[in-house]
């Protein structure tokens, strides 16, 4: 490997900008290129970013790049992490890694036979907010944890999306498009997780685009919208799972942990910072407790900035596709559970990956 890991962008759309934008910030790697089915956006991102704009074929088969950064959309992840890792180079992807779990397993075999690395989005558990709020249940602050609730809901997308048809179709609704940053951060936080008992619903078979763009359109809705369930992790905690587009308000926190001594408020897992909330009994309320990590900021790249350290110094990467694996798992569980109407036992289960050091200086990860 080079003294920077030379990253090849493939998908130039909404989310490439922060990739692009933060890609500087890390020292052990360079984009060097990007390409997308549609030239023109792959040219715009080229330019804007000072850097090669190629086809994908060009991309894959260049000798310069090593690692791809898959920012295609969900039902193109498996197919270009395969066609990646079958062309000798590293990949990391956006969430989710696959849609179905047989092309998940595809995507982890291949790279083990080739001896490569898979690595998949969201990286936000490497941010300040979910750092602190491990070391907060590692150092005991509040005991062993034993229970938590995790929510996400909201009416859905389909008011204000320029394109809402894909929310509604296999692969996405709330549990596949959102329920990665929870599930990532409850598995980083706790360790995998055992079984799923759920139900899940679709109160509402069409939706109304409200964009300028498709105003009125009717949205024809495949997935469940509405998901309820019982995580039981391998360390005995269970998580009140809710991941919801059936709600216009609520009032809870995004992840809430209660330990055996205390209990805490994690920060939003779809960011990097926090606050980290933390009550002890003998105190009167919730105390917000400093940071103690790195990244408060928007750090979208520093999964794939992982993998190139891991590389350098022989070790693991974090944001693995193993972790992403098993939350696909855990997500696939939910709807299984509620059709069978029985726990749905994980056959997958993953490392938790390793925390950050504390005192990491800017730009760098160990
Ligand atoms: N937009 C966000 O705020 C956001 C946030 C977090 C994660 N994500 C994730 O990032 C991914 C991309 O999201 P987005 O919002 O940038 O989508 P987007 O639709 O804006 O961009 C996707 C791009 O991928 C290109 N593409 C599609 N199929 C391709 C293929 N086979 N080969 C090459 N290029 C292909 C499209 O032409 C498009 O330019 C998704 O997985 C999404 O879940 C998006």
């Amino acid at each position: 490997m080079s003294a920077k890991m030379k990253i090849g962008i493939i998908g130039c759309g909404n989310i490439s900008k922060a990739y692009l934008s933060n890609g500087p910030s890390f020292n052990d790697i360079e984009i060097v290129a990007c390409a997308d089915i549609n030239m023109d956006a792959a040219k715009a991102k080229a330019e804007e970013f000072k850097i090669k704009v190629m086809t994908v074929d060009e991309l894959l088969k260049s000798p310069e790049i090593e690692l791809v950064v898959n920012l295609t959309i969900p039902a193109a992840h498996a197919e270009i992490n395969l066609r990646a890792l079958n062309a000798g180079k590293h990949v990391h992807c956006e969430k989710p890694l696959a849609i179905t779990l047989a092309d998940g397993k595809k995507i982890i075999d291949l790279a083990k036979k080739k001896k490569l690395r898979v690595g998949c989005a969201p990286d936000t558990f490497l941010g300040a907010g979910l750092q602190t709020s491990r070391k907060i249940i590692d150092d005991g602050w509040i005991g062993k944890p034993l229970a938590g609730t995790a929510f996400m809901m909201g009416r859905g997308p389909e008011a204000w999306h320029p394109n809402p048809f894909f929310f509604y179709q296999t692969g996405a609704g709330p549990m596949f498009d959102l329920g990665p940053y929870y599930m990532t951060a409850l598995v980083h936080l706790l360790g995998p997780v055992k079984t799923v008992s759920a139900c899940t619903q679709a109160s509402f078979p069409v939706r109304i685009a409200g964009c300028k763009e498709h105003f009125g359109a009717k949205i024809k809705v495949e997935v469940p919208t509405h998901c309820s369930g019982t995580l039981e992790f391998w360390n005995g905690a269970m998580i009140t799972v809710v991941m919801s587009w059936e709600c216009w308000k609520h009032a809870h926190s995004p992840i809430e942990i209660y330990g055996s001594e205390g209990s805490m408020m994690v920060p939003d897992p779809n960011g990097f910072g926090g606050p980290v909330k933390v009550y002890r009994p003998g105190n009167e309320n919730w105390s917000e407790t400093v940071l103690t990590h790195k990244y408060a900021k928007n750090s979208r790249i520093i999964g794939a900035a992982d993998i190139a350290a891991a590389v350098k110094k022989g070790r693991p990467h974090r944001a693995s596709g193993e972790l992403a694996y098993h939350v696909l798992e855990i997500m696939h569980a939910f709807e299984l559970s509620s059709k069978s109407r029985k726990h749905y036992v994980l056959k997958s289960k993953c490392d938790q990956p390793a925390p950050l050091p504390t005192d990491l200086m800017e730009g760098m990860l160990d």
